[in-house]
């Protein structure tokens, strides 16, 4: 197993969108055990295949305390979402010390494959649902904070150069 680098917003890798994965093999999984040890590492509940450059629809999850319930999900869509919506606090490990308010679905139906090949559909709502829609957004090249309100993201930016322009002074 390795640890992989995790992309920062705004590298522009972070909005490619990710092929389908066609079977399931060593090399698939393998990816699927080095992406869960890199997001148990960070530490973080989620991560995609796009955050560590590798543009296929993979995503890690693991929302639990004890951290022994991983979900590797593989091609996974949304096939239905509720009506209703709901506000959370998210955050990213490609955009490190950022959290902010974000609204998306309450409820969501997905339908997935796994690492037997199997493809199933669970419901998903709380943390897991904003999760599982977080994640499948940056398999379509889409980070968090673009849901956000132009003026938030210009702020931002401007506030990710300057870190920059300091890193680069020190
Ligand atoms: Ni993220």
């Amino acid at each position: 197993m390795a640890l992989l680098q995790i992309l920062r917003y705004p590298d522009p890798r972070l909005h490619k969108k990710a092929k389908r994965i066609a079977r399931v093999d060593d090399r698939i999984r393998t990816l699927a055990a080095d992406m869960a040890e890199t997001m148990y590492d960070a530490p973080g509940v989620g991560l995609a295949a796009t955050q560590i450059d590798v543009h296929e629809r993979m995503v890690v999850i693991d929302i639990s305390e004890e951290k022994n319930e991983l979900r590797v999900l593989i091609n996974p869509e949304i096939i239905a979402s509720s009506d209703e919506a709901s506000v959370y606090e998210e955050g990213c490990l490609s955009v490190p010390g950022v959290y902010d308010d974000v609204e998306r679905p309450s409820r969501v139906r997905v339908r997935a494959m796994n690492l037997e090949g199997e493809i199933g559909e669970f419901e998903a709502e709380g943390l897991l649902g904003v999760c599982v829609q977080h994640e499948i957004d940056h398999l379509n090249g889409k980070v968090f904070v673009q849901h956000l309100s132009m003026l938030k993201q210009t702020r931002l930016k401007a506030k990710l150069r300057k870190q920059e322009r300091e890193l680069e002074r020190a």
